[in-house]
């Protein structure tokens, strides 16, 4: 796995050369890795070109093309995370110093998102969990927001969507505690491209992909469900927890299977698993709970 993932970076180094701007932190685009055991076994990697051009980052444009051509304008340095709500103090982490707050895992995942495509990709983090620790919430924080960058000199298209800006996500306790909730990094052993959630994003790999808010600049530590942008959009069609789950469809099209990027014609679609093929490890966080109900 993390020997796989390593190799796949190793070959995937020199197609980075188009995807970097002059304005990146190109110096430090290689992360040094350590193994995961958490990483998911057995699984072909979606190719970094993919992975780069097939986004959903509405704050550069709509069109899955849109990141990748407009996300070299994102400053991804210098940078801060600032933690606030019920917390024992405020406090703010610069990227850098987030970054070396752990050893930086390699880990692959599934990543299915709500529109019924799917890829594998390698991320380079830690648990979430390790961060949430550094924050000393409080025992009456039920719930994290994390809200993403909201900078129209950065973003171009961001005032083009008529979203609720910021994007808006949140987790409840447990499931942002859950090890395999990921603070994300880089990917592909390398810093993370503007185009996917440069310089730090989350990634919960049971839950659909819009669950994962990407260049996060605050973390808030509530007692209520926090609003969330897609479910402001449209709640009847993105529920606050948006776990994957083949059973439940969305309202204008079946969650049964998925269409795998960059897969060859006859592998291209596959059926979905229940939490995204994570149910042995998170099914507890919902036992008891309907799911049909808390979609
Ligand atoms: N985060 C922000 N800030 N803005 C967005 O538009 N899109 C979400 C999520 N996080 C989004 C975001 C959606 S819908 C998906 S599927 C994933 O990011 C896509 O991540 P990827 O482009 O790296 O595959």
């Amino acid at each position: 796995m993390a020997a796989g993932a390593a190799s796949a970076a190793a070959l995937a180094a020199d197609r980075f050369a188009h995807v970097f701007r002059p304005d990146e932190v190109r110096a430090e685009a290689k992360l040094t890795t350590v193994p995961s055991k958490l990483s998911t076994q057995g699984l072909t990697l979606t190719s970094l070109e993919d992975i780069t051009h097939y986004n959903n980052f509405y704050e550069f444009g709509t069109d899955k093309g849109d990141p990748a051509r407009n996300a070299g304008s994102l400053k991804t340095r210098p940078w801060t995370v600032q933690v606030e709500g019920l917390v024992k103090s405020k406090k703010t982490f610069d990227i850098d110093a987030l970054m070396k707050l752990r050893p930086l895992e390699d880990r692959i995942y599934r990543f299915r998102c709500v529109e019924a495509w799917s890829m594998v990709i390698p991320w380079v983090g830690y648990s979430l969990s390790e961060f949430i620790n550094q924050c000393d919430p409080l025992p009456s924080a039920k719930y994290v927001q994390f809200l993403s960058l909201d900078n129209p000199s950065q973003e171009p298209g961001i005032r083009t969507v008529s979203l609720d800006w910021p994007y808006s996500e949140g987790l409840r306790m447990d499931e942002a505690m859950h090890p395999l909730t990921l603070l994300t990094f880089g990917l592909y052993g390398q810093v993370l491209p503007n185009q996917d959630g440069a310089p730090v994003r989350v990634v919960v790999p049971w839950k659909y992909g819009f669950k994962s808010a990407k260049s996060i600049v605050k973390v808030k530590f509530v007692d209520k469900e926090p609003h969330t942008t897609w479910n402001d959009m449209a709640s009847n069609e993105y529920g606050f927890y948006s776990n994957v789950n083949p059973n439940v469809d969305h309202p204008r099209w079946s969650q049964k299977t998925e269409r795998v990027i960059g897969a060859p014609i006859w592998k291209q679609r596959q059926p979905t698993l229940m939490f995204n093929g994570y149910g042995e490890q998170v099914a507890s966080l919902y036992s008891g709970m309907d799911l049909k109900k808390y979609y």
